[in-house]
Protein backbone atom coordinates (compact mmCIF):
# COMPACT_ATOMS: atom_id res chain seq x y z
CA UNK A 1 0.00 0.00 0.00
CA UNK A 2 2.66 2.52 1.32
CA UNK A 3 4.81 2.22 -2.23
CA UNK A 4 1.34 2.09 -4.63
CA UNK A 5 0.40 5.62 -6.04
CA UNK A 6 -3.41 6.28 -5.06
CA UNK A 7 -5.91 6.11 -7.33
CA UNK A 8 -8.48 8.32 -8.61
CA UNK A 9 -10.52 9.28 -11.46
CA UNK A 10 -9.55 12.82 -11.91
CA UNK A 11 -7.25 12.93 -14.96
CA UNK A 12 -3.32 13.06 -15.32
CA UNK A 13 -3.36 16.14 -16.78
CA UNK A 14 -6.30 18.68 -16.66
CA UNK A 15 -5.34 21.15 -19.91
CA UNK A 16 -6.14 18.09 -21.92
CA UNK A 17 -9.30 17.73 -20.43
CA UNK A 18 -10.22 20.86 -21.07
CA UNK A 19 -9.50 20.88 -24.55
CA UNK A 20 -11.23 18.04 -25.65
CA UNK A 21 -14.31 19.99 -22.72
CA UNK A 22 -14.23 22.97 -24.95
CA UNK A 23 -14.34 21.04 -28.22
CA UNK A 24 -17.35 19.45 -27.01
CA UNK A 25 -19.10 22.77 -25.97
CA UNK A 26 -17.63 23.96 -29.67
CA UNK A 27 -19.28 21.23 -31.09
CA UNK A 28 -22.78 20.95 -29.09
CA UNK A 29 -23.28 24.72 -30.12
CA UNK A 30 -22.73 24.33 -33.57
CA UNK A 31 -25.14 21.44 -33.61
CA UNK A 32 -27.87 23.06 -32.05
CA UNK A 33 -27.25 26.11 -34.89
CA UNK A 34 -27.06 24.18 -37.81
CA UNK A 35 -29.68 21.72 -36.37
CA UNK A 36 -32.01 22.93 -39.34
CA UNK A 37 -29.83 21.14 -42.32
CA UNK A 38 -29.72 18.24 -40.68
CA UNK A 39 -32.07 15.21 -41.50
CA UNK A 40 -34.95 14.98 -38.85
CA UNK A 41 -33.95 11.29 -38.49
CA UNK A 42 -31.35 8.59 -39.83
CA UNK A 43 -31.29 4.72 -39.15
CA UNK A 44 -28.95 3.18 -37.29
CA UNK A 45 -26.77 1.91 -40.30
CA UNK A 46 -26.31 -2.02 -40.03
CA UNK A 47 -22.43 -1.67 -39.88
CA UNK A 48 -22.80 0.49 -37.35
CA UNK A 49 -24.76 -2.15 -34.99
CA UNK A 50 -21.79 -3.78 -33.45
CA UNK A 51 -21.14 -0.31 -31.55
CA UNK A 52 -23.56 -1.25 -29.31
CA UNK A 53 -22.81 -4.92 -28.43
CA UNK A 54 -19.57 -4.44 -27.68
CA UNK A 55 -17.74 -6.31 -24.44
CA UNK A 56 -17.15 -4.25 -20.46
CA UNK A 57 -14.29 -2.51 -21.28
CA UNK A 58 -11.41 -3.09 -18.97
CA UNK A 59 -9.00 -0.75 -19.74
CA UNK A 60 -9.00 3.12 -20.29
CA UNK A 61 -8.70 4.70 -23.32
CA UNK A 62 -8.43 8.72 -23.78
CA UNK A 63 -11.63 10.56 -23.77
CA UNK A 64 -11.10 12.42 -26.66
CA UNK A 65 -11.40 9.10 -28.51
CA UNK A 66 -14.55 8.22 -26.30
CA UNK A 67 -16.04 11.57 -27.49
CA UNK A 68 -15.00 11.26 -30.91
CA UNK A 69 -17.07 7.28 -31.04
CA UNK A 70 -20.26 9.61 -28.91
CA UNK A 71 -19.95 11.91 -31.90
CA UNK A 72 -19.67 9.44 -35.21
CA UNK A 73 -21.75 7.00 -33.91
CA UNK A 74 -24.33 8.13 -31.10
CA UNK A 75 -25.16 11.29 -31.69
CA UNK A 76 -26.76 11.16 -35.24
CA UNK A 77 -28.96 8.80 -34.29
CA UNK A 78 -31.27 10.09 -31.52
CA UNK A 79 -34.95 10.67 -31.79
CA UNK A 80 -34.30 13.53 -33.56
CA UNK A 81 -36.72 15.88 -31.54
CA UNK A 82 -34.45 18.88 -31.92
CA UNK A 83 -35.20 19.31 -35.16
CA UNK A 84 -37.81 21.79 -36.00
CA UNK A 85 -39.77 18.99 -37.95
CA UNK A 86 -39.85 16.79 -35.39
CA UNK A 87 -43.71 16.42 -34.27
CA UNK A 88 -43.62 13.24 -32.88
CA UNK A 89 -45.57 11.52 -29.48
CA UNK A 90 -45.43 15.02 -27.35
CA UNK A 91 -41.37 15.40 -27.62
CA UNK A 92 -39.92 18.90 -26.87
CA UNK A 93 -36.63 20.53 -28.22
CA UNK A 94 -34.04 21.23 -25.52
CA UNK A 95 -31.85 23.98 -25.29
CA UNK A 96 -28.75 26.06 -25.07
CA UNK A 97 -29.69 26.72 -21.95
CA UNK A 98 -30.71 23.64 -20.84
CA UNK A 99 -27.76 21.92 -21.87
CA UNK A 100 -25.34 24.23 -20.06
CA UNK A 101 -27.55 24.23 -16.98
CA UNK A 102 -26.97 20.10 -17.20
CA UNK A 103 -23.46 20.15 -17.10
CA UNK A 104 -23.29 22.68 -14.22
CA UNK A 105 -25.53 20.05 -12.47
CA UNK A 106 -23.31 17.31 -12.99
CA UNK A 107 -20.40 19.06 -12.39
CA UNK A 108 -21.69 20.02 -8.83
CA UNK A 109 -23.13 16.52 -8.17
CA UNK A 110 -25.16 17.31 -5.54
CA UNK A 111 -27.41 15.09 -3.65
CA UNK A 112 -31.05 17.01 -3.52
CA UNK A 113 -32.08 14.29 -1.09
CA UNK A 114 -29.62 15.72 1.90
CA UNK A 115 -31.25 19.00 3.66
CA UNK A 116 -29.02 21.99 4.16
CA UNK A 117 -27.39 23.03 0.81
CA UNK A 118 -28.18 25.45 -2.52
CA UNK A 119 -30.02 22.26 -4.48
CA UNK A 120 -32.85 21.97 -2.29
CA UNK A 121 -33.16 25.24 -2.36
CA UNK A 122 -33.21 25.75 -5.79
CA UNK A 123 -35.80 22.89 -6.06
CA UNK A 124 -38.18 24.68 -3.60
CA UNK A 125 -37.81 28.30 -5.29
CA UNK A 126 -38.72 26.51 -8.73
CA UNK A 127 -41.58 24.49 -6.93
CA UNK A 128 -42.70 28.32 -5.95
CA UNK A 129 -42.74 29.69 -9.66
CA UNK A 130 -44.90 26.51 -10.71
CA UNK A 131 -47.66 27.28 -7.77
CA UNK A 132 -47.18 31.00 -9.50
CA UNK A 133 -47.44 29.86 -13.26
CA UNK A 134 -50.53 28.11 -12.39
CA UNK A 135 -51.89 30.23 -9.69
CA UNK A 136 -51.67 27.46 -7.29
CA UNK A 137 -51.58 27.98 -3.65
CA UNK A 138 -48.32 29.36 -1.87
CA UNK A 139 -49.00 26.48 0.49
CA UNK A 140 -49.10 23.78 -1.91
CA UNK A 141 -46.55 21.18 -1.84
CA UNK A 142 -44.04 19.63 -4.85
CA UNK A 143 -41.87 17.47 -6.18
CA UNK A 144 -39.65 17.86 -9.43
CA UNK A 145 -39.71 13.89 -10.51
CA UNK A 146 -38.18 12.14 -13.48
CA UNK A 147 -41.94 12.99 -16.32
CA UNK A 148 -45.38 13.25 -15.88
CA UNK A 149 -45.79 9.27 -15.83
CA UNK A 150 -43.82 9.43 -12.29
CA UNK A 151 -45.49 12.75 -11.41
CA UNK A 152 -49.25 11.48 -12.12
CA UNK A 153 -48.08 8.51 -9.51
CA UNK A 154 -46.60 10.34 -7.13
CA UNK A 155 -50.53 12.40 -6.95
CA UNK A 156 -52.17 9.21 -7.08
CA UNK A 157 -50.55 7.31 -4.53
CA UNK A 158 -50.85 10.71 -2.64
CA UNK A 159 -54.81 10.70 -3.00
CA UNK A 160 -55.01 7.24 -2.57
CA UNK A 161 -53.89 7.30 0.94
CA UNK A 162 -55.53 10.64 1.94
CA UNK A 163 -59.21 9.17 1.16
CA UNK A 164 -58.12 6.13 3.10
CA UNK A 165 -57.71 8.02 6.15
CA UNK A 166 -53.75 6.82 5.82
CA UNK A 167 -54.92 3.19 6.15
CA UNK A 168 -52.91 2.19 3.59
CA UNK A 169 -49.81 2.89 4.11
CA UNK A 170 -50.29 0.56 7.08
CA UNK A 171 -52.29 -2.47 6.21
CA UNK A 172 -51.76 -1.76 2.32
CA UNK A 173 -54.62 -2.09 -0.40
CA UNK A 174 -56.82 -4.89 1.57
CA UNK A 175 -57.31 -2.45 4.60
CA UNK A 176 -60.47 -1.12 2.80
CA UNK A 177 -61.69 -4.18 1.49
CA UNK A 178 -63.70 -2.79 -1.29
CA UNK A 179 -62.34 -2.33 -4.76
CA UNK A 180 -61.26 1.19 -4.94
CA UNK A 181 -61.94 3.32 -8.40
CA UNK A 182 -60.61 6.21 -10.21
CA UNK A 183 -61.98 7.28 -12.80
CA UNK A 184 -60.64 8.88 -16.26
CA UNK A 185 -61.93 9.03 -20.00
CA UNK A 186 -61.02 7.01 -22.75
CA UNK A 187 -58.91 8.99 -23.86
CA UNK A 188 -56.57 9.16 -20.59
CA UNK A 189 -52.93 8.33 -20.97
CA UNK A 190 -51.60 5.00 -20.54
CA UNK A 191 -49.28 5.90 -17.32
CA UNK A 192 -52.91 5.88 -15.34
CA UNK A 193 -53.44 2.65 -15.65
CA UNK A 194 -50.02 1.51 -15.40
CA UNK A 195 -50.14 3.72 -12.10
CA UNK A 196 -53.21 1.89 -10.80
CA UNK A 197 -51.60 -1.52 -11.33
CA UNK A 198 -48.37 -0.52 -9.84
CA UNK A 199 -50.45 0.96 -6.74
CA UNK A 200 -51.43 -2.55 -6.44
CA UNK A 201 -55.36 -1.37 -7.29
CA UNK A 202 -55.52 -3.09 -10.55
CA UNK A 203 -56.58 -2.25 -13.74
CA UNK A 204 -59.84 -2.63 -12.63
CA UNK A 205 -59.83 -0.07 -10.51
CA UNK A 206 -59.72 2.23 -13.38
CA UNK A 207 -62.92 3.25 -15.27
CA UNK A 208 -62.84 4.71 -18.30
CA UNK A 209 -65.49 6.66 -19.27
CA UNK A 210 -66.74 7.46 -22.87
CA UNK A 211 -65.90 10.78 -24.49
CA UNK A 212 -68.36 13.20 -26.79
CA UNK A 213 -67.18 13.97 -30.13
CA UNK A 214 -64.63 16.15 -29.17
CA UNK A 215 -62.77 13.76 -27.12
CA UNK A 216 -63.85 15.26 -23.89
CA UNK A 217 -64.66 13.11 -20.77
CA UNK A 218 -68.77 12.59 -20.48
CA UNK A 219 -69.75 13.99 -17.24
CA UNK A 220 -73.29 12.92 -17.46
CA UNK A 221 -71.63 9.69 -17.49
CA UNK A 222 -68.92 9.86 -14.79
CA UNK A 223 -71.86 10.83 -12.35
CA UNK A 224 -73.54 7.95 -13.19
CA UNK A 225 -70.71 5.21 -13.42
CA UNK A 226 -70.01 6.94 -9.58
CA UNK A 227 -73.23 6.63 -8.22
CA UNK A 228 -73.82 2.69 -9.11
CA UNK A 229 -70.04 2.38 -7.85
CA UNK A 230 -71.16 3.46 -4.78
CA UNK A 231 -74.28 1.88 -4.53
CA UNK A 232 -72.57 -1.58 -5.84
CA UNK A 233 -70.44 -1.18 -2.86
CA UNK A 234 -66.95 0.17 -4.55
CA UNK A 235 -65.08 2.79 -3.29
CA UNK A 236 -64.58 5.60 -5.84
CA UNK A 237 -61.44 8.16 -4.39
CA UNK A 238 -60.45 9.72 -7.39
CA UNK A 239 -61.71 11.75 -10.93
CA UNK A 240 -58.03 12.25 -13.29
CA UNK A 241 -59.43 14.81 -15.34
CA UNK A 242 -56.81 15.72 -18.73
CA UNK A 243 -55.58 18.85 -19.39
CA UNK A 244 -55.00 18.11 -22.87
CA UNK A 245 -55.40 14.40 -24.21
CA UNK A 246 -52.52 12.90 -25.38
CA UNK A 247 -54.51 11.97 -28.30
CA UNK A 248 -56.18 14.87 -29.89
CA UNK A 249 -54.82 17.44 -27.41
CA UNK A 250 -58.92 17.34 -26.25
CA UNK A 251 -59.10 19.92 -23.06
CA UNK A 252 -61.61 17.97 -20.43
CA UNK A 253 -64.56 19.92 -19.04
CA UNK A 254 -62.51 20.89 -15.52
CA UNK A 255 -64.84 23.15 -14.00
CA UNK A 256 -67.39 20.28 -14.48
CA UNK A 257 -64.74 17.29 -13.15
CA UNK A 258 -63.91 19.39 -10.08
CA UNK A 259 -67.97 20.37 -9.06
CA UNK A 260 -67.98 16.28 -9.49
CA UNK A 261 -65.39 15.59 -7.29
CA UNK A 262 -66.67 18.05 -4.51
CA UNK A 263 -70.36 16.58 -4.72
CA UNK A 264 -69.07 13.15 -4.00
CA UNK A 265 -66.03 14.10 -2.05
CA UNK A 266 -63.27 12.87 -4.18
CA UNK A 267 -59.66 13.53 -4.61
CA UNK A 268 -59.65 15.70 -8.03
CA UNK A 269 -56.13 15.11 -10.07
CA UNK A 270 -55.65 16.83 -13.28
CA UNK A 271 -52.91 14.90 -16.05
CA UNK A 272 -51.59 18.51 -17.49
CA UNK A 273 -48.31 16.82 -18.77
CA UNK A 274 -48.26 19.48 -21.61
CA UNK A 275 -51.84 21.31 -21.64
CA UNK A 276 -51.00 22.73 -18.17
CA UNK A 277 -48.79 25.06 -19.42
CA UNK A 278 -51.50 26.40 -21.99
CA UNK A 279 -52.96 28.07 -18.67
CA UNK A 280 -50.96 30.86 -19.32
CA UNK A 281 -51.80 31.64 -23.28
CA UNK A 282 -54.94 34.50 -23.04
CA UNK A 283 -57.17 31.94 -24.85
CA UNK A 284 -56.77 28.85 -22.50
CA UNK A 285 -56.81 30.51 -19.45
CA UNK A 286 -60.38 30.07 -18.48
CA UNK A 287 -60.57 26.68 -19.89
CA UNK A 288 -57.87 25.73 -17.26
CA UNK A 289 -58.92 27.96 -14.60
CA UNK A 290 -60.01 25.09 -12.51
CA UNK A 291 -56.59 23.62 -12.08
CA UNK A 292 -56.50 25.95 -9.42
CA UNK A 293 -58.84 24.14 -7.01
CA UNK A 294 -57.52 20.44 -8.43
CA UNK A 295 -56.75 18.80 -5.82
CA UNK A 296 -52.96 18.01 -7.51
CA UNK A 297 -51.52 18.40 -10.70
CA UNK A 298 -48.86 16.52 -12.99
CA UNK A 299 -46.77 18.36 -16.03
CA UNK A 300 -43.65 18.24 -17.42
CA UNK A 301 -41.54 20.33 -18.62
CA UNK A 302 -39.63 18.37 -21.06
CA UNK A 303 -42.69 18.71 -23.29
CA UNK A 304 -43.82 21.99 -24.01
CA UNK A 305 -41.08 23.85 -21.86
CA UNK A 306 -37.80 22.63 -23.93
CA UNK A 307 -36.26 21.59 -20.69
CA UNK A 308 -33.24 18.67 -21.15
CA UNK A 309 -35.37 15.15 -20.62
CA UNK A 310 -35.98 14.86 -17.77
CA UNK A 311 -37.83 16.95 -15.99
CA UNK A 312 -41.25 16.44 -14.45
CA UNK A 313 -43.27 18.15 -12.04
CA UNK A 314 -46.00 16.92 -9.32
CA UNK A 315 -48.15 19.69 -7.11
CA UNK A 316 -50.14 18.68 -4.22
CA UNK A 317 -52.62 20.76 -3.20
CA UNK A 318 -52.57 19.83 0.80
CA UNK A 319 -48.69 19.67 1.82
CA UNK A 320 -49.63 17.19 4.52
CA UNK A 321 -51.65 15.14 2.79
CA UNK A 322 -48.64 14.67 0.21
CA UNK A 323 -46.01 14.40 3.37
CA UNK A 324 -47.75 11.63 4.94
CA UNK A 325 -48.00 9.39 2.18
CA UNK A 326 -44.13 9.26 2.38
CA UNK A 327 -42.25 10.47 5.31
CA UNK A 328 -40.39 7.92 6.94
CA UNK A 329 -37.63 8.53 9.66
CA UNK A 330 -35.26 5.94 9.49
CA UNK A 331 -31.93 6.11 12.15
CA UNK A 332 -29.60 6.78 9.65
CA UNK A 333 -31.46 9.93 8.14
CA UNK A 334 -31.67 11.42 11.58
CA UNK A 335 -32.24 15.62 11.44
CA UNK A 336 -29.82 17.88 13.44
CA UNK A 337 -30.01 21.33 14.59
CA UNK A 338 -27.19 22.38 12.75
CA UNK A 339 -24.62 21.31 9.98
CA UNK A 340 -26.18 19.83 6.37
CA UNK A 341 -29.04 17.68 7.62
CA UNK A 342 -31.46 19.95 9.52
CA UNK A 343 -34.44 18.96 7.24
CA UNK A 344 -32.39 16.00 5.83
CA UNK A 345 -34.16 13.96 3.76
CA UNK A 346 -36.99 16.46 2.95
CA UNK A 347 -37.38 15.50 -0.95
CA UNK A 348 -37.53 11.88 0.03
CA UNK A 349 -40.26 12.66 2.67
CA UNK A 350 -42.66 13.90 -0.56
CA UNK A 351 -42.12 10.90 -3.14
CA UNK A 352 -40.39 7.61 -3.72
CA UNK A 353 -37.11 8.53 -4.01
CA UNK A 354 -34.33 9.02 -1.71
CA UNK A 355 -31.44 10.22 -3.82
CA UNK A 356 -32.31 12.81 -6.27
CA UNK A 357 -30.42 14.73 -9.34
CA UNK A 358 -30.24 18.35 -9.55
CA UNK A 359 -33.03 19.02 -12.15
CA UNK A 360 -34.00 22.11 -10.32
CA UNK A 361 -31.01 24.06 -12.29
CA UNK A 362 -32.00 23.76 -15.59
CA UNK A 363 -35.40 24.52 -14.81
CA UNK A 364 -34.18 27.57 -12.63
CA UNK A 365 -31.65 28.80 -15.08
CA UNK A 366 -34.27 28.21 -17.82
CA UNK A 367 -36.61 30.55 -16.40
CA UNK A 368 -34.48 32.94 -15.60
CA UNK A 369 -32.47 33.14 -19.17
CA UNK A 370 -35.81 33.58 -20.94
CA UNK A 371 -38.73 34.84 -19.13
CA UNK A 372 -42.14 32.69 -18.51
CA UNK A 373 -43.65 34.92 -21.38
CA UNK A 374 -41.34 33.46 -23.73
CA UNK A 375 -42.64 30.33 -22.84
CA UNK A 376 -46.27 31.36 -23.01
CA UNK A 377 -45.68 33.37 -26.42
CA UNK A 378 -44.10 30.08 -27.83
CA UNK A 379 -46.62 27.91 -26.77
CA UNK A 380 -49.45 30.19 -28.26
CA UNK A 381 -47.50 30.12 -31.93
CA UNK A 382 -47.52 26.12 -31.35
CA UNK A 383 -50.97 26.32 -31.09
CA UNK A 384 -51.54 28.74 -33.90
CA UNK A 385 -49.52 26.30 -36.00
CA UNK A 386 -51.61 23.99 -35.18
CA UNK A 387 -54.54 25.71 -36.44
CA UNK A 388 -52.63 26.87 -39.64
CA UNK A 389 -51.89 23.03 -40.27
CA UNK A 390 -55.84 21.81 -39.28
CA UNK A 391 -56.98 24.39 -41.49
CA UNK A 392 -54.35 23.34 -44.61
CA UNK A 393 -55.31 19.43 -44.35
CA UNK A 394 -59.44 20.93 -44.41
CA UNK A 395 -59.08 22.73 -47.12
CA UNK A 396 -56.64 19.59 -49.75
CA UNK A 397 -58.60 17.16 -51.41
CA UNK A 398 -56.10 14.70 -50.77
CA UNK A 399 -56.07 14.88 -47.07
CA UNK A 400 -58.83 14.69 -43.99
CA UNK A 401 -58.71 16.29 -40.16
CA UNK A 402 -59.38 13.22 -38.30
CA UNK A 403 -60.42 14.81 -35.07
CA UNK A 404 -61.08 19.03 -34.32
CA UNK A 405 -57.38 20.10 -33.37
CA UNK A 406 -56.89 20.22 -29.84
CA UNK A 407 -54.01 22.54 -28.14
CA UNK A 408 -51.26 21.63 -30.27
CA UNK A 409 -52.34 18.46 -31.58
CA UNK A 410 -53.47 17.52 -35.22
CA UNK A 411 -54.15 14.52 -36.24
CA UNK A 412 -55.04 13.45 -39.92
CA UNK A 413 -54.73 11.00 -43.15
CA UNK A 414 -53.69 11.19 -46.79
CA UNK A 415 -56.99 10.18 -48.33
CA UNK A 416 -58.14 8.82 -51.80
CA UNK A 417 -61.74 8.18 -52.74
CA UNK A 418 -60.66 5.30 -54.65
CA UNK A 419 -59.02 3.31 -52.33
CA UNK A 420 -60.72 1.19 -49.20
CA UNK A 421 -60.11 2.18 -46.13
CA UNK A 422 -57.84 -0.73 -45.19
CA UNK A 423 -55.72 -0.05 -48.08
CA UNK A 424 -55.51 3.59 -46.54
CA UNK A 425 -54.45 2.20 -43.33
CA UNK A 426 -51.20 1.50 -45.18
CA UNK A 427 -50.57 3.69 -47.27
CA UNK A 428 -51.05 6.43 -44.23
CA UNK A 429 -48.45 3.75 -42.23
CA UNK A 430 -45.65 4.05 -45.16
CA UNK A 431 -46.12 7.61 -45.35
CA UNK A 432 -45.57 8.23 -41.98
CA UNK A 433 -42.09 5.59 -42.17
CA UNK A 434 -40.95 6.94 -45.24
CA UNK A 435 -41.19 10.51 -44.05
CA UNK A 436 -39.28 9.44 -41.20
CA UNK A 437 -36.71 7.72 -42.90
CA UNK A 438 -35.85 10.16 -45.79
CA UNK A 439 -35.49 12.59 -42.93
CA UNK A 440 -38.19 14.97 -43.84
CA UNK A 441 -40.66 15.15 -40.80
CA UNK A 442 -41.46 13.23 -38.05
CA UNK A 443 -45.18 12.29 -36.90
CA UNK A 444 -46.40 9.83 -34.68
CA UNK A 445 -49.48 7.85 -35.13
CA UNK A 446 -52.87 7.36 -33.40
CA UNK A 447 -56.03 5.41 -33.70
CA UNK A 448 -59.14 8.16 -33.76
CA UNK A 449 -62.54 6.64 -34.16
CA UNK A 450 -61.12 3.16 -35.04
CA UNK A 451 -58.95 4.72 -37.69
CA UNK A 452 -55.17 4.98 -38.53
CA UNK A 453 -54.45 8.75 -37.90
CA UNK A 454 -50.92 10.77 -38.79
CA UNK A 455 -50.28 12.61 -35.54
CA UNK A 456 -48.51 15.67 -35.29
CA UNK A 457 -48.26 17.13 -31.99
CA UNK A 458 -46.65 20.96 -31.80
CA UNK A 459 -44.11 20.80 -28.85
CA UNK A 460 -41.28 22.69 -30.92
CA UNK A 461 -39.39 26.35 -30.18
CA UNK A 462 -37.88 25.99 -33.94
CA UNK A 463 -40.71 24.97 -36.66
CA UNK A 464 -41.76 27.93 -38.68
CA UNK A 465 -44.83 28.00 -40.95
CA UNK A 466 -42.56 26.65 -44.33
CA UNK A 467 -42.16 23.20 -42.06
CA UNK A 468 -45.72 22.47 -42.33
CA UNK A 469 -46.27 23.54 -45.74
CA UNK A 470 -43.12 21.03 -46.20
CA UNK A 471 -44.86 18.12 -44.49
CA UNK A 472 -48.41 18.41 -46.45
CA UNK A 473 -46.66 18.60 -49.50
CA UNK A 474 -44.52 15.38 -48.99
CA UNK A 475 -47.26 13.55 -47.28
CA UNK A 476 -49.81 14.52 -50.28
CA UNK A 477 -46.27 13.39 -52.83
CA UNK A 478 -45.74 10.08 -51.10
CA UNK A 479 -49.59 9.31 -50.48
CA UNK A 480 -49.99 10.05 -54.39
CA UNK A 481 -47.20 7.69 -55.60
CA UNK A 482 -48.52 4.70 -53.34
CA UNK A 483 -51.94 5.23 -54.25
CA UNK A 484 -51.11 4.75 -57.94
CA UNK A 485 -49.54 1.75 -57.06
CA UNK A 486 -51.63 -1.73 -57.49
CA UNK A 487 -52.25 -2.92 -54.30
CA UNK A 488 -50.53 -5.70 -54.07
CA UNK A 489 -47.25 -3.85 -54.51
CA UNK A 490 -48.68 -1.66 -52.10
CA UNK A 491 -49.11 -4.24 -49.20
CA UNK A 492 -45.52 -5.63 -50.42
CA UNK A 493 -43.98 -2.19 -48.83
CA UNK A 494 -45.62 -2.80 -45.58
CA UNK A 495 -45.13 -6.56 -44.61
C1 LIG B 1 -51.30 13.50 -21.29
C2 LIG B 1 -50.03 12.77 -20.95
N1 LIG B 1 -49.89 12.24 -19.73
C3 LIG B 1 -48.78 11.59 -19.37
C4 LIG B 1 -47.73 11.44 -20.24
C5 LIG B 1 -46.49 10.70 -19.80
O1 LIG B 1 -45.45 11.63 -19.68
P1 LIG B 1 -43.91 11.17 -19.51
O2 LIG B 1 -43.54 10.56 -20.82
O3 LIG B 1 -43.20 12.45 -19.23
O4 LIG B 1 -43.85 10.21 -18.39
C6 LIG B 1 -47.83 11.96 -21.53
C7 LIG B 1 -46.75 11.78 -22.50
O5 LIG B 1 -46.83 12.17 -23.63
C8 LIG B 1 -49.00 12.66 -21.89
O6 LIG B 1 -49.15 13.20 -23.10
Amino acid sequence: MANRPELTLDPPNWDDVRKTGHQMVDDMIDLMRDIRQQPVWKPIPEDQQHRFDELLPHRPQSLESVYRIFKDNILPYGTGNMHPRFWGWVLGNGSHVSMFAEMLASAMNPNVGLGNQSSVRIEKQVLDWCKQMLNYPKTASGLLVSGASMANLNALLVARNHQTGGSVRRFGTLAQGKQMVLYCSTETHACIQKAAEVMGLGAAAVCKIPVDRNFRIRTDLLEKSIRSDIAGGLLPFCIVGNAGTVNTGAIDPMDELLAISRRFGLWFHVDGAFGALAKNVPEYAHELKALEEADSIAFDFHKWMHISYEAGCVLIRNADAHRLTFEQSPNYLLQHERGISPDIHSSGNYGIELSRGFKALKIWMSLKTHGIFAYSALIRQNIAQATHLAEQISQHPSLELMAPPGLNIVCFRYIDKKRPPSELQYINREILMRLQEKGIAVVSSTIVNGCYALRASICNHRSKKEDFDLLLEHTVQTGDELSALEPVKMFAFTR
